[in-house]
């Protein structure tokens, strides 16, 4: 059904790093020229602020989320950048081009709503064609086009369908193939899958990814779902309350959050908090003295959060201490909950002194045996314990 894509229209780029680049260096120069770039950009609606003073740029290829809870000013940036909102100060560069002043439908970019926003009396190849005959397209090239585009959602035979006649699914492969279909070197997406269950969103994110993979396309995607940005983004940049939390690869996030609510919101944690006694030395509000990665920038004394991600604990059964020789930190405690979710099983352990650890483990034999009540040693290692800026 799917058939590869035939490039329709020169303005797709394609990503740094593919075959139809030249040699090594121009793939190491294509990787750094800058799609869209947000400078200075704020939004504010009377006296409430939407979004501060920001500043961010997509690179050419790239695919970037903007990940954060509702109210943190997704939609905002992605529909500033689309030209449907215009900011309060600062300006936004297309490709190198000042495009402040430019229409939304002047600025080439395509874009996929969460609900959708197909045209309910027109059926499926008439939503698909509707960009192409507003761009006064010849009659046999939309059809090619179309039919292209279609394959690429794998709607093949659903041409003559009205949107009431297909699963939400279908009609956000409508959206997309409608967003593809004129070929836009830029795509941004607001929460595309939001209403669907999760084997459709699993499948889709899937498509987006080969999509974005095969076209080379930019590609902006508003997201609250921080599994889903983390599995498709080349980047993410996370959003809390109209400021940028922190932006960077999947890794950077999860392994190196800059600040306790990066760390609480991509992932599961332990925050443990504390005073800093050294540089490598926490002692917690429950008394607990812990070996941390050693840290510079915060002062002997100073209030912080330690971030343990659940993984990295280990537990055995028995108050015996000593887990594994190489880890640092070590406690006795009890089990007080376990949940069984299929290749994983969640435990939270409190320790003696009170702290309440969250650990994760693959599910086992061993697993089965950790029930409530249960006493147990956990430890970790100093380098798996990152400070964090409160
Ligand atoms: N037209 C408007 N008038 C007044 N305030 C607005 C307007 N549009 C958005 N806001 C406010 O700006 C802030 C950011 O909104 P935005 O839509 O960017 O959030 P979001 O991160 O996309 O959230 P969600 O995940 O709920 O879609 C919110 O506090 C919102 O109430
Ligand atoms: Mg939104």
């Amino acid at each position: 059904m799917k058939a590869p894509l035939r490039v329709m229209n020169m303005e797709v780029r394609h990503p740094a790093g593919s075959q139809s680049r030249g040699s090594e260096a121009q793939a190491v120069a294509d990787a750094h020229r800058d799609m869209i770039v947000l400078e200075n950009v704020s939004k504010l609606y009377g006296q409430a602020v939407a979004l501060h003073e920001t500043d961010l740029v997509v690179r050419e290829g790239e695919f970037l989320s903007l990940l954060g809870p509702s109210g943190s000013g997704k939609s905002t940036i992605l529909n500033i950048i689309a030209g449907a909102v215009a900011p309060t100060n600062g300006r936004i560069l297309l490709n190198g081009q000042d495009v402040s002043m430019v229409p939304p439908r002047e600025r080439g970019l395509g874009m996929v709503f969460q609900n959708y926003a197909l045209l309910p009396h027109l059926n499926v190849f008439d939503n698909v064609a509707f960009a192409l005959r507003i761009r006064r397209i010849g009659k046999e090239e939309i059809g090619k086009r179309v039919r292209n585009a279609l394959e690429r959602v794998g709607l093949v035979g659903y041409e003559e369908r009205k949107p009431r006649e297909l699963s939400g699914g279908q009609q956000q492969r409508v959206g997309i193939a409608r967003c593809i279909v004129y070929s836009p070197s830029v795509i941004l997406m607001d929460e595309p899958l939001g209403a669907l269950d999760k084997k459709l969103r699993e499948q889709l994110q899937a498509e987006i990814k080969r999509l974005h993979k095969d076209l080379g396309t930019t590609l902006v995607y508003v997201t609250h779902d921080q599994e889903e940005a983390l599995d498709l983004s080349d980047r993410v940049c996370l959003m809390n309350g109209g400021h940028i939390a922190q932006v960077g690869t999947p890794q950077e996030l999860y392994f190196e959050p800059v600040n306790a609510f990066v760390a609480d919101f991509v992932g599961e944690s332990n925050l443990i908090e504390g005073r800093l006694t050294a540089r490598d030395t926490l002692t917690t509000t429950d008394g607990l003295t812990l070996a941390v990665r050693s840290t510079e920038g915060h002062a002997t004394g100073a209030p912080v959060k330690v971030l343990v991600r659940p993984e990295k604990i280990r537990v055995i059964e028995g108050a015996e201490q000593q887990v594994v020789p190489s880890q640092h930190n070590f406690c006795t405690g009890v089990i007080a909950q376990t949940s069984f979710v299929g290749s994983m099983t969640r435990i939270a352990v409190r320790c003696q002194g009170g702290l309440l650890l969250r650990i994760k483990i693959a599910s086992s034999r061993v697993s089965d045996c950790l029930t409530a009540g249960t006493p147990v040693s956990v430890g970790w290692a100093a380098s798996d314990s990152i400070v964090l800026k409160n």
